[in-house]
């Protein structure tokens, strides 16, 4: 029945051979690799789920918009219909172009930081790993305040990507926080949608106090998806509509455009404030490029363009939310705890859950990234403490989750790619108990980017 069946809104034109290498043959890429899935070939990986970033399918429109791309350094065409689109589906009046989102965040996190110094707590519904570094070296104090139900992964309340908003109060009643980050969707926990309930009244408490509001809006038309289908209120607007609803309570914005841009590269700043614009500019020509390109191709910029109308099309975005339910659907079959309800990009396990006697010190989320790929080729991504745990003054703090994250690229893999993935879980279930776990061998000194080199062996 469509709508609740994962139909695809488009049919193939080209396509990507994959291979299936042999258990032994990828035990010793794993051994090779120190166990840590980002130092994997691609060629050696069957079905890629480490992430919805950069790995989207662009559609013919996007790819004969990549012929018209102009590579002016200044003032380019392909610059102007970027901005344009922007400003027409978001409503910004000023738009900065980065290369990606992290470049997007770094930037703006940076300005705010020092603008309202000593004030540096960054107060977020649960920041992602590339915000939560920028805030930290740039001096920033990333504070998390997930509504609570989001810490129970059964739960089935819509929302759960919300920002607890009485926790925030008392934290703007201290007086020194910088400013408020709402990731819509919620990436670390769950890719749960944030309701504009709770943008209105995040936005409320910040106008109060005198805060500025970012929203990080890589997943933007997934998020208003879910709201155009679960809060009520809503549900009668188109989600373009609601999209501008959104925006609407937002000082600022960041956008990695390889999310809901539909794109493989790119990123940007919108604010409303000349004077932010102003200031952020010199920033970009120093670190990005020139004003009309930071750090992007012209035709990247008209990919971008056409993707982001592709993103906010409801035939799509139905059958996007329905592959990532459908695959929930399927795992949760085979028995495999899974975050509920299921989120906009992914598919995220509990690992505390499913995988009890791996302690967090030995890191049970990037644990069983390895073993699935291992035992089925999928490559998937850990959330849990391996990107989030901290060690400070000869103290280590853990986070309060480890997920496995199975992130799905835009338009790219089909129903039965989806069916092999709930099926591989079959042999892990079968082997879980077994599963010590993994320790370190190596890390690099910056503690927020360990995961993408650590260097790792199983116990
Ligand atoms: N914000 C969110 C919510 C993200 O998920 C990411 C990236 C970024 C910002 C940074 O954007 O990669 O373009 O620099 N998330 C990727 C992921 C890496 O796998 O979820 P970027």
């Amino acid at each position: 029945m469509l709508g609740d069946h994962p139909v695809e809104f488009f049919k193939i034109k080209m396509i990507e051979p994959i291979r299936l290498l042999s258990r032994e043959e990828r035990q010793k890429i794993l051994d090779d690799a120190y166990w840590n899935i980002f130092k994997i070939r691609s060629s050696y990986v069957f079905i890629d789920l480490l992430t919805d970033s950069g790995t989207n399918a662009m559609s013919q429109e996007q790819w004969s918009w990549l012929m018209r791309g102009d590579e002016s350094y200044a003032g380019s065409e392909s610059w102007h219909r970027f901005e344009e689109t922007i400003k027409e589906i978001l409503g910004f009046p000023y738009v900065l172009p980065a290369h990606q989102g992290r470049a997007a965040e770094r930037i703006l996190y940076s300005h705010l930081l020092t603008r309202t110094s000593p004030k540096n707590i960054v107060p977020s519904n649960t920041h992602f790993d590339t915000g939560r570094t920028v805030i930290e070296y740039n001096g920033g104090i990333p504070l998390d305040l997930p509504d609570e139900r989001a810490l129970d992964s059964k739960n089935p309340y819509p929302f759960k990507g919300n920002i607890n908003v009485k926790k925030l109060k008392e934290v703007m009643d201290e007086g020194k926080v910088s400013f408020v980050v709402l990731v819509l969707t919620n990436n670390t926990r769950g890719g749960q949608p944030v309701s504009l309930e709770n943008i209105r009244e995040a936005s409320y408490l910040c106008k109060k106090y005198g805060v500025d509001l970012v929203l990080d809006i890589s997943r933007f038309a997934e998020n208003a998806y879910f709201i155009k289908e679960k809060e009520k209120e809503y549900s009668h607007l188109t989600v373009k509509e609601i999209v501008k609803k959104m925006m609407m309570y937002a000082d600022h914005v960041i956008m990695s455009a390889k999310k809901d841009g539909i794109s493989n590269i790119g990123g940007f700043i919108a604010t409303k404030y000349e004077e932010v614009y102003q200031a952020l500019m010199p920033r970009l020509v120093m670190e990005e490029g020139f004003v009309t390109y930071g750090g992007l191709a012209g035709r990247d910029l008209e990919a971008i363009a056409q993707g982001l109308k592709e993103a906010v099309d409801e035939n799509y975005l139905r059958y996007r939310i329905s592959q990532v339910r459908f695959l929930g659907e399927l795992l949760e079959n085979m028995g495999v705890p899974i975050i509920k309800p299921t989120g906009g990009h992914a598919v995220y396990i509990d690992v505390k859950e499913y995988l009890p006697n791996v302690p967090q010190e030995n890191f049970p989320a990037d644990t069983l990234a390895a073993y699935l790929y291992l035992e089925s080729g999928i490559r998937s991504v850990g959330l849990g403490s391996l990107a989030f745990m901290r060690r400070k003054n000869g103290e280590t703090f853990y986070p309060d989750f480890e997920y496995l994250r199975l992130a799905i690229p835009r338009r790219v893999y089909t129903e039965s790619h989806m069916r092999y993935v709930a099926s591989s879980f079959e042999k892990i279930n079968k082997i879980k108990n077994e599963i010590k776990g993994l320790k370190l061998v190596w890390e690099p000194e910056i503690q927020g980017v360990r995961h993408f080199l650590a260097k790792l062996k199983p116990l």
